[in-house]
Protein backbone atom coordinates (compact mmCIF):
# COMPACT_ATOMS: atom_id res chain seq x y z
CA UNK A 1 0.00 0.00 0.00
CA UNK A 2 1.39 3.32 -1.10
CA UNK A 3 1.24 5.82 1.40
CA UNK A 4 -0.67 9.53 0.66
CA UNK A 5 1.02 12.10 2.48
CA UNK A 6 -0.11 15.53 3.23
CA UNK A 7 1.39 17.19 1.16
CA UNK A 8 4.14 16.16 -1.74
CA UNK A 9 6.48 18.01 -3.64
CA UNK A 10 7.51 15.50 -6.04
CA UNK A 11 5.63 16.07 -8.84
CA UNK A 12 6.41 19.90 -9.14
CA UNK A 13 10.24 19.20 -8.83
CA UNK A 14 10.33 16.38 -11.57
CA UNK A 15 8.40 18.27 -14.11
CA UNK A 16 10.16 22.03 -13.34
CA UNK A 17 13.62 20.16 -13.08
CA UNK A 18 15.50 21.33 -16.03
CA UNK A 19 14.66 24.74 -15.31
CA UNK A 20 15.00 24.51 -11.77
CA UNK A 21 18.60 23.10 -12.94
CA UNK A 22 19.26 25.66 -14.67
CA UNK A 23 18.37 28.45 -12.38
CA UNK A 24 20.57 26.83 -9.96
CA UNK A 25 23.67 26.33 -12.14
CA UNK A 26 23.42 30.07 -13.35
CA UNK A 27 23.53 31.17 -9.38
CA UNK A 28 26.45 29.17 -8.92
CA UNK A 29 28.16 30.49 -11.97
CA UNK A 30 27.01 33.91 -10.81
CA UNK A 31 28.45 33.23 -7.39
CA UNK A 32 26.61 36.37 -5.55
CA UNK A 33 24.66 34.29 -3.28
CA UNK A 34 24.06 37.24 -0.97
CA UNK A 35 21.19 40.17 -2.60
CA UNK A 36 22.36 38.45 -6.02
CA UNK A 37 20.56 39.18 -8.88
CA UNK A 38 17.26 37.05 -8.62
CA UNK A 39 16.85 38.50 -5.72
CA UNK A 40 15.37 42.71 -6.63
CA UNK A 41 14.01 40.89 -9.98
CA UNK A 42 11.94 38.41 -7.69
CA UNK A 43 10.98 41.14 -5.62
CA UNK A 44 9.77 43.22 -9.02
CA UNK A 45 8.13 40.25 -10.04
CA UNK A 46 6.05 39.80 -7.15
CA UNK A 47 5.22 42.98 -6.42
CA UNK A 48 3.99 43.40 -10.48
CA UNK A 49 1.75 40.22 -9.35
CA UNK A 50 0.41 40.93 -6.23
CA UNK A 51 -0.34 44.80 -7.78
CA UNK A 52 1.80 46.21 -4.99
CA UNK A 53 5.05 48.72 -5.31
CA UNK A 54 7.25 47.33 -3.12
CA UNK A 55 8.50 44.09 -2.34
CA UNK A 56 11.16 43.76 0.31
CA UNK A 57 12.36 40.12 0.11
CA UNK A 58 13.49 38.20 3.57
CA UNK A 59 14.17 35.09 5.56
CA UNK A 60 11.09 34.03 6.58
CA UNK A 61 7.11 34.86 7.20
CA UNK A 62 8.02 35.00 10.96
CA UNK A 63 10.72 38.23 10.16
CA UNK A 64 8.23 39.42 7.41
CA UNK A 65 5.76 40.03 10.10
CA UNK A 66 8.51 41.14 12.56
CA UNK A 67 9.76 43.50 10.64
CA UNK A 68 6.46 45.09 9.19
CA UNK A 69 5.31 45.00 13.07
CA UNK A 70 9.02 47.24 13.21
CA UNK A 71 8.03 49.40 10.54
CA UNK A 72 4.62 50.22 12.02
CA UNK A 73 6.52 51.12 15.19
CA UNK A 74 4.70 48.73 17.65
CA UNK A 75 6.75 48.86 20.89
CA UNK A 76 5.99 48.31 24.35
CA UNK A 77 2.45 48.70 25.99
CA UNK A 78 0.97 48.75 22.40
CA UNK A 79 -1.89 46.12 21.45
CA UNK A 80 -2.12 43.92 18.22
CA UNK A 81 -5.41 42.86 17.23
CA UNK A 82 -5.92 39.56 15.84
CA UNK A 83 -7.10 35.71 15.09
CA UNK A 84 -6.11 33.16 17.82
CA UNK A 85 -6.36 30.38 15.31
CA UNK A 86 -2.98 30.64 13.43
CA UNK A 87 0.09 29.78 13.90
CA UNK A 88 1.85 30.98 16.73
CA UNK A 89 4.61 32.98 14.52
CA UNK A 90 1.26 35.70 13.31
CA UNK A 91 2.06 36.75 17.05
CA UNK A 92 5.50 36.02 18.00
CA UNK A 93 6.95 39.73 16.67
CA UNK A 94 3.96 41.63 18.45
CA UNK A 95 5.97 39.74 21.50
CA UNK A 96 9.01 40.06 20.98
CA UNK A 97 8.94 43.66 20.58
CA UNK A 98 6.84 43.89 23.76
CA UNK A 99 3.45 44.58 22.73
CA UNK A 100 0.73 42.65 23.84
CA UNK A 101 -2.05 40.29 21.14
CA UNK A 102 -5.91 41.08 21.48
CA UNK A 103 -7.51 37.83 20.68
CA UNK A 104 -10.76 37.96 18.57
CA UNK A 105 -12.73 35.00 18.48
CA UNK A 106 -12.97 33.16 14.71
CA UNK A 107 -16.02 32.94 12.04
CA UNK A 108 -16.72 28.67 12.86
CA UNK A 109 -17.09 28.47 8.99
CA UNK A 110 -14.12 29.99 7.54
CA UNK A 111 -11.64 29.59 10.46
CA UNK A 112 -10.49 33.54 9.94
CA UNK A 113 -11.32 36.63 12.00
CA UNK A 114 -15.00 37.04 13.06
CA UNK A 115 -14.82 40.80 11.93
CA UNK A 116 -18.57 41.24 13.16
CA UNK A 117 -16.22 41.60 17.08
CA UNK A 118 -13.38 43.31 15.94
CA UNK A 119 -14.31 46.78 17.06
CA UNK A 120 -15.29 46.45 20.71
CA UNK A 121 -12.12 45.16 21.04
CA UNK A 122 -10.14 48.71 19.97
CA UNK A 123 -8.69 51.05 22.43
CA UNK A 124 -6.39 53.72 22.40
CA UNK A 125 -3.31 51.65 22.66
CA UNK A 126 -4.53 49.79 19.48
CA UNK A 127 -1.49 50.02 16.89
CA UNK A 128 -2.59 47.46 14.32
CA UNK A 129 -4.44 44.90 13.20
CA UNK A 130 -3.44 41.51 11.68
CA UNK A 131 -5.91 39.42 9.75
CA UNK A 132 -4.84 36.32 8.83
CA UNK A 133 -6.01 34.39 5.76
CA UNK A 134 -5.77 31.13 6.79
CA UNK A 135 -5.71 27.87 5.00
CA UNK A 136 -5.80 30.49 1.70
CA UNK A 137 -9.41 31.68 2.33
CA UNK A 138 -9.56 35.49 2.87
CA UNK A 139 -10.49 37.21 5.88
CA UNK A 140 -13.85 39.49 5.48
CA UNK A 141 -11.64 42.52 4.24
CA UNK A 142 -13.78 45.37 3.86
CA UNK A 143 -15.02 45.42 7.83
CA UNK A 144 -11.37 44.93 8.39
CA UNK A 145 -10.51 48.22 5.85
CA UNK A 146 -14.01 50.30 7.71
CA UNK A 147 -12.45 49.99 10.70
CA UNK A 148 -8.53 50.63 10.11
CA UNK A 149 -10.29 53.94 8.54
CA UNK A 150 -12.41 54.89 11.19
CA UNK A 151 -9.95 54.20 13.86
CA UNK A 152 -6.00 55.19 12.10
CA UNK A 153 -5.07 52.19 12.66
CA UNK A 154 -2.82 50.12 10.23
CA UNK A 155 -3.22 46.82 8.99
CA UNK A 156 -0.59 43.81 8.40
CA UNK A 157 -2.09 41.29 6.76
CA UNK A 158 -0.53 37.87 7.18
CA UNK A 159 -0.76 36.07 3.43
CA UNK A 160 1.85 33.06 5.00
CA UNK A 161 -1.07 30.78 3.39
CA UNK A 162 -2.74 32.66 1.00
CA UNK A 163 -0.63 33.51 -1.51
CA UNK A 164 -2.48 34.47 -4.82
CA UNK A 165 -5.62 34.27 -2.92
CA UNK A 166 -8.17 37.42 -4.23
CA UNK A 167 -11.03 39.38 -2.49
CA UNK A 168 -13.70 41.34 -4.23
CA UNK A 169 -10.94 41.04 -6.92
CA UNK A 170 -8.03 42.23 -5.02
CA UNK A 171 -4.92 40.01 -4.50
CA UNK A 172 -4.76 39.81 -0.36
CA UNK A 173 -1.05 41.18 0.74
CA UNK A 174 -2.29 44.65 -1.57
CA UNK A 175 -5.33 45.44 0.84
CA UNK A 176 -3.68 46.40 4.22
CA UNK A 177 -0.70 48.93 4.47
CA UNK A 178 1.56 45.93 4.16
CA UNK A 179 1.31 42.22 3.54
CA UNK A 180 3.90 39.32 5.37
CA UNK A 181 4.44 36.29 2.81
CA UNK A 182 6.33 33.46 3.40
CA UNK A 183 7.40 30.79 1.18
CA UNK A 184 8.12 28.21 3.25
CA UNK A 185 8.28 24.69 1.12
CA UNK A 186 4.71 23.88 1.99
CA UNK A 187 3.02 27.08 1.15
CA UNK A 188 1.60 28.10 -2.75
CA UNK A 189 4.35 29.16 -3.20
CA UNK A 190 7.41 27.14 -1.91
CA UNK A 191 11.01 27.75 -2.00
CA UNK A 192 13.29 25.43 -1.45
CA UNK A 193 14.29 26.15 2.43
CA UNK A 194 13.16 29.21 4.26
CA UNK A 195 11.76 32.65 2.42
CA UNK A 196 9.66 35.40 3.07
CA UNK A 197 8.58 38.51 2.13
CA UNK A 198 7.14 42.26 3.05
CA UNK A 199 4.80 43.61 0.34
CA UNK A 200 3.63 47.18 0.84
CA UNK A 201 2.31 50.40 -1.03
CA UNK A 202 4.20 52.20 1.86
CA UNK A 203 7.21 54.04 0.87
CA UNK A 204 8.50 54.58 4.63
CA UNK A 205 7.48 50.55 5.00
CA UNK A 206 9.56 50.06 2.37
CA UNK A 207 12.48 51.81 3.14
CA UNK A 208 12.51 50.57 7.14
CA UNK A 209 12.14 46.97 6.16
CA UNK A 210 15.31 47.24 3.64
CA UNK A 211 16.97 49.12 6.40
CA UNK A 212 16.01 46.30 9.34
CA UNK A 213 16.88 43.13 6.73
CA UNK A 214 20.38 44.07 6.32
CA UNK A 215 21.09 45.11 10.45
CA UNK A 216 19.32 48.35 10.34
CA UNK A 217 21.60 50.10 7.69
CA UNK A 218 20.73 52.44 4.77
CA UNK A 219 24.62 52.22 4.17
CA UNK A 220 26.69 49.34 4.65
CA UNK A 221 28.42 49.74 7.97
CA UNK A 222 26.82 52.51 8.85
CA UNK A 223 24.10 50.91 10.87
CA UNK A 224 21.57 53.01 12.08
CA UNK A 225 19.14 50.97 14.27
CA UNK A 226 19.14 47.67 15.70
CA UNK A 227 18.39 45.32 12.40
CA UNK A 228 18.72 41.69 11.82
CA UNK A 229 20.55 39.34 9.35
CA UNK A 230 16.93 38.61 7.08
CA UNK A 231 18.26 38.50 3.51
CA UNK A 232 16.45 36.00 1.03
CA UNK A 233 19.30 34.02 -0.63
CA UNK A 234 20.12 34.50 -4.38
CA UNK A 235 19.55 30.84 -4.46
CA UNK A 236 15.59 30.75 -3.22
CA UNK A 237 15.25 33.69 -5.12
CA UNK A 238 15.98 32.54 -8.25
CA UNK A 239 14.29 28.99 -7.84
CA UNK A 240 11.02 30.85 -6.91
CA UNK A 241 11.65 33.13 -9.66
CA UNK A 242 10.93 29.64 -11.82
CA UNK A 243 7.89 28.72 -9.61
CA UNK A 244 6.07 31.82 -9.85
CA UNK A 245 4.85 32.17 -13.36
CA UNK A 246 2.97 28.41 -12.53
CA UNK A 247 1.28 29.80 -8.89
CA UNK A 248 -2.17 30.42 -10.55
CA UNK A 249 -2.21 27.44 -12.86
CA UNK A 250 -1.37 25.08 -9.20
CA UNK A 251 -4.09 27.61 -7.08
CA UNK A 252 -6.53 26.51 -9.64
CA UNK A 253 -5.31 22.78 -9.29
CA UNK A 254 -5.83 23.18 -5.75
CA UNK A 255 -9.46 24.37 -6.35
CA UNK A 256 -10.04 21.48 -8.31
CA UNK A 257 -8.93 19.15 -5.95
CA UNK A 258 -10.78 21.07 -3.26
CA UNK A 259 -13.81 20.91 -5.55
CA UNK A 260 -13.74 17.09 -5.96
CA UNK A 261 -13.58 16.63 -2.28
CA UNK A 262 -16.45 19.22 -1.46
CA UNK A 263 -18.44 16.53 -4.31
CA UNK A 264 -17.22 13.11 -2.78
CA UNK A 265 -17.54 14.17 0.94
CA UNK A 266 -20.66 15.83 0.78
CA UNK A 267 -23.16 13.47 2.09
CA UNK A 268 -20.83 11.74 4.75
CA UNK A 269 -22.85 12.81 8.30
CA UNK A 270 -20.61 14.10 10.86
CA UNK A 271 -18.38 16.55 8.41
CA UNK A 272 -18.45 20.50 8.19
CA UNK A 273 -16.74 20.85 4.84
CA UNK A 274 -15.26 24.04 3.86
CA UNK A 275 -17.31 26.99 1.67
CA UNK A 276 -16.23 29.69 -0.42
CA UNK A 277 -18.05 33.40 -0.51
CA UNK A 278 -18.64 34.35 -4.00
CA UNK A 279 -16.45 37.59 -3.61
CA UNK A 280 -13.74 35.85 -2.50
CA UNK A 281 -10.85 33.43 -4.54
CA UNK A 282 -9.72 30.35 -1.94
CA UNK A 283 -6.42 28.81 -2.74
CA UNK A 284 -6.95 25.95 -0.59
CA UNK A 285 -3.55 25.95 1.03
CA UNK A 286 -5.12 23.24 3.05
CA UNK A 287 -8.44 21.49 2.72
CA UNK A 288 -9.81 21.89 6.09
CA UNK A 289 -12.95 20.13 7.45
CA UNK A 290 -14.57 19.94 10.85
CA UNK A 291 -15.10 16.38 12.07
CA UNK A 292 -17.96 16.48 14.87
CA UNK A 293 -18.99 14.18 17.74
CA UNK A 294 -15.48 13.67 18.82
CA UNK A 295 -14.53 11.58 16.12
CA UNK A 296 -11.14 13.60 14.95
CA UNK A 297 -8.83 11.90 17.02
CA UNK A 298 -9.99 8.44 15.56
CA UNK A 299 -10.77 9.84 12.07
CA UNK A 300 -7.18 10.88 12.08
CA UNK A 301 -5.44 7.40 13.71
CA UNK A 302 -7.49 5.43 11.75
CA UNK A 303 -6.62 7.00 8.23
CA UNK A 304 -3.19 7.12 9.51
CA UNK A 305 -3.43 2.99 9.73
CA UNK A 306 -4.19 3.07 6.21
CA UNK A 307 -1.18 5.24 5.39
CA UNK A 308 -3.16 8.61 4.62
CA UNK A 309 -1.70 11.56 6.21
CA UNK A 310 -3.27 14.62 7.95
CA UNK A 311 -2.16 17.34 10.32
CA UNK A 312 -4.15 18.91 12.93
CA UNK A 313 -3.75 23.14 12.21
CA UNK A 314 -3.65 23.86 15.29
CA UNK A 315 -4.18 21.51 17.94
CA UNK A 316 -3.85 24.42 20.53
CA UNK A 317 -5.22 27.88 19.64
CA UNK A 318 -2.38 30.86 20.31
CA UNK A 319 -3.81 32.05 23.00
CA UNK A 320 -3.79 29.10 25.19
CA UNK A 321 -0.05 28.13 24.32
CA UNK A 322 1.77 28.49 27.81
CA UNK A 323 3.09 31.86 26.72
CA UNK A 324 -0.04 33.41 26.72
CA UNK A 325 -1.99 31.55 29.34
CA UNK A 326 -1.71 34.94 31.91
CA UNK A 327 -3.80 36.51 29.41
CA UNK A 328 -6.26 34.15 30.70
CA UNK A 329 -8.52 34.58 27.59
CA UNK A 330 -11.20 32.58 26.52
CA UNK A 331 -12.69 31.87 23.13
CA UNK A 332 -15.01 29.22 22.89
CA UNK A 333 -15.36 28.90 18.69
CA UNK A 334 -11.81 28.75 18.63
CA UNK A 335 -11.42 26.49 21.31
CA UNK A 336 -14.22 24.34 19.75
CA UNK A 337 -12.72 24.33 16.64
CA UNK A 338 -9.02 23.44 17.35
CA UNK A 339 -10.78 19.79 18.65
CA UNK A 340 -12.47 19.66 15.53
CA UNK A 341 -10.33 20.30 12.44
CA UNK A 342 -8.62 18.30 10.27
CA UNK A 343 -7.02 19.29 6.99
CA UNK A 344 -6.50 16.36 4.28
CA UNK A 345 -3.41 15.64 1.49
CA UNK A 346 -4.03 18.49 -0.13
CA UNK A 347 -1.38 19.63 -3.22
CA UNK A 348 -2.18 20.83 -6.60
CA UNK A 349 -1.24 17.19 -8.31
CA UNK A 350 -3.08 15.19 -5.86
CA UNK A 351 -4.59 12.45 -8.48
CA UNK A 352 -7.88 11.50 -8.58
CA UNK A 353 -7.08 7.47 -8.00
CA UNK A 354 -5.27 9.14 -4.94
CA UNK A 355 -8.41 11.42 -3.60
CA UNK A 356 -10.49 8.11 -4.06
CA UNK A 357 -8.57 6.47 -1.58
CA UNK A 358 -8.65 9.13 0.68
CA UNK A 359 -12.43 9.74 0.58
CA UNK A 360 -13.37 5.86 0.92
CA UNK A 361 -11.22 5.52 3.91
CA UNK A 362 -12.78 8.87 5.57
CA UNK A 363 -16.32 7.45 4.37
CA UNK A 364 -15.39 4.15 5.90
CA UNK A 365 -14.50 5.49 9.35
CA UNK A 366 -17.57 8.21 9.70
CA UNK A 367 -19.76 5.03 9.25
CA UNK A 368 -18.48 2.56 11.44
CA UNK A 369 -18.67 5.50 14.17
CA UNK A 370 -21.91 6.44 14.41
CA UNK A 371 -23.63 2.32 13.43
C1 LIG B 1 -0.23 31.86 9.30
C2 LIG B 1 1.26 31.85 9.32
N1 LIG B 1 1.91 32.97 9.68
C3 LIG B 1 3.26 33.01 9.68
C4 LIG B 1 4.03 31.93 9.32
C5 LIG B 1 5.52 32.03 9.40
O1 LIG B 1 6.17 31.80 8.19
P1 LIG B 1 7.62 31.15 8.13
O2 LIG B 1 7.52 29.71 8.45
O3 LIG B 1 8.07 31.42 6.73
O4 LIG B 1 8.48 31.88 9.12
C6 LIG B 1 3.40 30.77 8.89
C7 LIG B 1 4.14 29.60 8.39
O5 LIG B 1 4.56 28.69 8.84
C8 LIG B 1 1.97 30.72 8.92
O6 LIG B 1 1.33 29.60 8.55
Amino acid sequence: MTEIPIFDTTDEVNALWNELNSAFQQTMRDGRFIMGEAVPRFEQEVASYLGVRHAVALNSGTDALMIGLRALGISLGDEVITSSFTFFATTEGISALGGVPVFVDIDPRTFTLDVTRLESTITPRTKAIIPVHLFGHPVEMDAVLDLSKKYGIPILEDVAQAFGATYRGRKVGSLGICGALSFFPSKNLGAYGDGGMLVTNDDHVAETARMLRVHGAKKKYYNEVLGYNSRLDTLQAALLRVKLPYVDTWNQQRREVAARYTDMLSDVRGLTLPTVPAHMQHVFHQYTVRVENGLRDELQHRLKEQGIGTMVYYPVPVHQLPIYQHLNVQLPICERTASEVLSLPMWPQLSIEKQVRVVEAVKEVMKQAQV
